[in-house]
C-alpha cells in the first residue's frame, strides 16, 4: 500500500511550527463530523494531533475520508495552524492541522472496547485483545517508564563496575523455594530442565570464578499463587558482589534507587534509607514489608491484657501466645458494620474474633467492655495511648499469626480512611533486615530457610545453628516501598563447612545434599570469596514509577491471575506425537 510517510509525530506540533507543512502517520482516535468540516484526532505513541478536513477546501478529500472510523490507520499531509478553539489539556492543542491530501493506510473493524484511559471494560476482554489495550495512552506511558528503567540500570551498574553475563534458562530442579517450571528433555528422555526461579547459584559461581560484580536483568519463572503484584514470570535486575558487608550492598542498592526515583519522577529520595529488624517490622506494623508512609502503629499488650478477666486473652498469654492491639485513631464512630466488616477481613487472615473497645465522649464501650472491668479497660486503651475518639482492635494469637492479622488490619483501616489514597504521590523507602534464617514448615515437619538456604547467618548467630536454629537471624535485606518489597538479598554463605551443615539443619541427607546441590557444595571447595547480592523486582519497580498497583499494567503480555494468556490461550494443549517424542504420556484424570 503507498502511503506518504510522516515527516513529524502526532505530539510534536506547537504554536511555532504554525503555517508549516507536514505530514503525520496514525491511528483515528477520534472523528466529529459536522457537515463541511470534519475533525480526525490522529494518535501516535508520541500525542494526538487535531486534523481539519474542510470540504470548502478540499471537497474531495471529504469525499474520501468520509467512511473513515476510529482506528483506521492513515496518512495526513496538510499545514500547521493555530485553533480557534484551543484545548489547553493537551501538549499540541494550540494547533491543529489542515489538511490537503491525505489516504487510508488500513482500515480497522469496530474494535471491542474504545481506546481511551478510563476505561471501564473489564480487564479480561482487555488482555484477550491486548495489542489494542496496549494502544491506549496510560498503558504506553508506563513502557516508556519501563524502557527509562532499563537504561538507567544498564548504566548505574555500568558506571559502577558492573558486568552483565546471561545465565541459563534451562537449568537443574532445585526443589527449595516456590514450584518449578518443568521443561522436559528430548533427548535425555524423562529428564527435566527447569526455568529459573532466579539465577542464585548461578551468580554465586560467577563469584567463585572471579567475576567480581555481577549484574542481570533477567527473566525468572515461578510456578506460585498470584496476586496483583506476582506473575509467573518476571524481571529481575540481578546483582551478586563478592568481598563485600551488608552494609556495601544496602549503599548500592540505595545508590541506585535513588538515581532512579530522581531520573524518572524528579522525585528526591532520603540519601539513606531507614532499616528495621523483621521483629520491629511485626510489632510495630504487622507486616514483614510494612507501608511505614503513614503512622498507624501496633502495640503488643500482652502483659496489660493478660492481667484482665477476659478469659482468650488470659489462656493466650498462659500458652505464651501473644496480644496484639491496634489503635485505630479518630475511628470510634465506626458503625457496627463496619466493625463487623473488619471482623470478617480479620478472619480471612486466621482471627477467630476481634475484641474491641471505644472511647467515645468520655464513655468506653465495645465488646470487651462488658468482659473486663472499666480499670481493666482504662488500663488497656492507655497502653495504646487511646485518645477520645478512637476505637481499638484487639488479636490474640501465636506472636506471628496475630501481628499479622494487626498487619492487614492496620492496611484495611488506612484503605477506609483515605489515609491510602491521600499518599499518593508519597514514597517511604525502608530496609527489613535480620530475618530468622529459619522457619518450622508444618507442613513438611521439617525447618526451611526463610530467604533461601545460601543465605549466610549473621556472625553471632552462626553458633546457633547447632544449639538453637529458631533464633539464628539472617544475613538478608529487603527493600520495601510503600509496603511492596521491590528487592531482596543477602550476604551468603562462602564456605563449604557452613553451606554442609545448613543442608544438614534442612534435612537433607548427605547424597541428597550432594545430588541437588554437589556442584555448589564442590565450587565453594575452590576458594569462592565472601559474597553477597540482591534482586530488584523490575516489575514492581517500574509499577511503582507508573503509579499503578497492578503488576500487569507495566508487563506487555501478562498472564491473569489464574496463569493464563487469554490472547493467545496459553498454555494450551499439544499433539500427542510431540509428548511421545518426549518420552511423556498423560495420567488420566482418574488414574
Ligand atoms: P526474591 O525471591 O526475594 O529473591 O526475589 C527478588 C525480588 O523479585 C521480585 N519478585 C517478583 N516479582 C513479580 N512476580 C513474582 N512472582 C515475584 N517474585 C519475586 C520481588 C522480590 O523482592 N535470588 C534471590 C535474590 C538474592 O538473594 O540476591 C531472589 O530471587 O520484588
Amino acid at each position: 500500500m503507498q502511503f506518504e510517510q510522516r515527516t513529524t509525530t502526532c505530539g510534536a506540533l506547537r504554536p511555532e511550527h504554525d503555517g508549516q507543512s507536514v505530514t503525520l502517520n496514525g491511528w483515528v482516535n477520534a472523528r466529529r463530523d459536522y457537515g463541511g468540516v470534519i475533525f480526525i484526532d490522529l494518535r501516535d505513541r508520541d500525542g494526538v494531533t487535531q486534523i481539519v478536513v474542510d470540504s470548502a477546501y478540499t471537497p474531495e478529500l471529504s469525499e474520501k475520508i468520509h467512511d473513515v472510523r476510529t482506528e483506521f490507520v492513515l496518512w495526513v499531509k496538510g499545514s500547521v495552524r493555530q485553533r480557534e478553539n484551543p484545548n489547553p489539556r493537551i501538549p499540541t492543542g494550540l494547533i491543529e492541522v489542515l489538511a490537503s491530501e491525505a489516504g487510508i493506510i488500513n482500515a480497522s473493524d469496530v474494535p471491542p472496547f474504545e481506546i481511551v484511559d478510563d476505561l471501564g471494560t473489564n480487564e479480561e476482554l482487555r488482555l484477550k485483545h491486548r495489542y489494542l489495550d496496549l494502544r491506549r495512552p496510560v498503558l504506553q506511558k508506563n513502557f516508556l517508564v519501563r524502557n527509562k528503567l532499563y537504561q538507567l540500570t544498564h548504566r548505574f551498574f555500568e558506571e559502577e563496575g558492573f558486568i552483565e553475563v546471561e545465565t541459563p534458562v534451562l537449568t537443574k530442579s532445585t526443589p527449595e523455594g516456590a514450584r518449578d517450571f518443568l521443561v522436559p528433555s528430548r533427548m535425555n528422555k524423562g529428564r527435566f530442565y527447569a526455568l529459573p526461579q532466579s539465577p542464585q547459584l548461578f551468580k554465586q559461581l560467577l563469584m567463585v570464578s572471579g567475576f567480581d560484580k555481577y549484574m542481570q536483568i533477567v527473566k525468572c519463572f515461578r510456578d506460585e499463587d498470584l496476586r496483583a503484584d506476582r506473575q509467573p514470570e518476571f524481571t529481575q535486575i540481578d546483582v551478586e558482589m563478592s568481598f563485600v558487608k551488608q552494609d556495601d550492598i544496602i549503599a548500592m542498592t540505595e545508590r541506585f534507587i535513588k538515581k532512579v526515583w530522581f531520573e524518572v519522577l524528579g522525585y528526591k529520595t532520603p540519601a539513606t534509607f531507614p532499616r528495621m529488624s523483621f521483629r520491629e517490622a511485626m510489632e510495630k506494623y504487622g507486616s514483614d514489608k510494612p507501608d511505614i508512609r503513614y503512622d498507624l502503629k501496633l502495640e503488643n499488650v500482652s502483659a496489660v491484657a493478660g492481667a484482665t478477666d477476659f478469659s482468650v486473652f488470659k489462656e493466650v498469654v498462659a500458652d505464651g501466645g501473644t496480644i496484639m492491639a491496634l489503635n485505630a485513631s479518630g475511628c470510634a464512630a465506626f458503625s457496627r458494620k463496619a466493625i463487623d466488616e473488619l471482623t470478617e477481613h480479620a478472619k480471612k487472615y486466621g482471627a477467630k474474633g476481634l475484641p474491641w473497645l471505644k472511647l467515645q465522649s468520655g464513655e468506653v464501650s465495645g465488646s470487651l467492655a462488658k468482659t473486663i472491668s472499666p480499670e481493666q479497660a482504662g488500663n488497656l486503651l492507655a497502653a495504646v495511648h487511646a485518645a477520645d475518639g478512637d476505637l481499638v482492635l484487639f488479636i490474640p494469637g501465636v506472636w506471628e499469626r496475630a501481628c499479622t492479622i494487626a498487619g492487614a488490619l492496620r492496611s484495611e483501616i488506612a484503605k477506609r480512611t483515605g489515609i491510602l489514597e491521600s499518599l499518593k504521590d508519597t514514597f517511604a523507602f525502608h530496609w527489613v533486615t535480620e530475618f530468622p534464617l529459619l522457619e518450622f514448615s508444618e507442613e513438611e515437619h521439617r525447618w526451611i530457610a526463610r530467604h533461601h538456604p545460601f543465605t549466610s547467618p549473621l556472625a553471632e548467630d552462626v553458633g546457633l545453628l547447632g544449639t538453637n536454629p529458631t533464633n539464628a537471624r539472617a544475613l538478608a535485606h529487603d527493600l520495601v516501598i510503600n509496603g511492596y518489597e521491590v528487592a531482596g538479598g543477602s550476604v551468603r554463605i562462602h564456605t563449604n563447612s557452613v553451606q554442609r551443615q545448613m543442608f544438614d539443619l534442612l534435612g537433607f541427607s548427605r547424597e541428597d545434599a550432594e545430588a541437588k546441590f554437589g556442584f555448589l557444595l564442590d565450587a565453594l571447595k575452590y576458594g569462592a570469596p565472601p559474597h553477597g547480592g540482591i534482586a530488584f523486582g523490575f516489575d514492581r519497580l517500574a509499577m511503582l514509577l507508573s503509579g499503578t498497583d497492578n503488576i500487569r499494567d507495566v508487563i506487555a503480555f501478562p498472564k491473569t491471575t489464574s496463569g493464563l494468556s487469554l490472547m493467545d490461550g496459553c498454555p494450551s494443549e499439544v499433539d500427542t506425537h510431540q509428548l511421545r517424542d518426549l518420552g511423556i504420556s498423560r495420567i488420566s484424570e482418574a488414574g
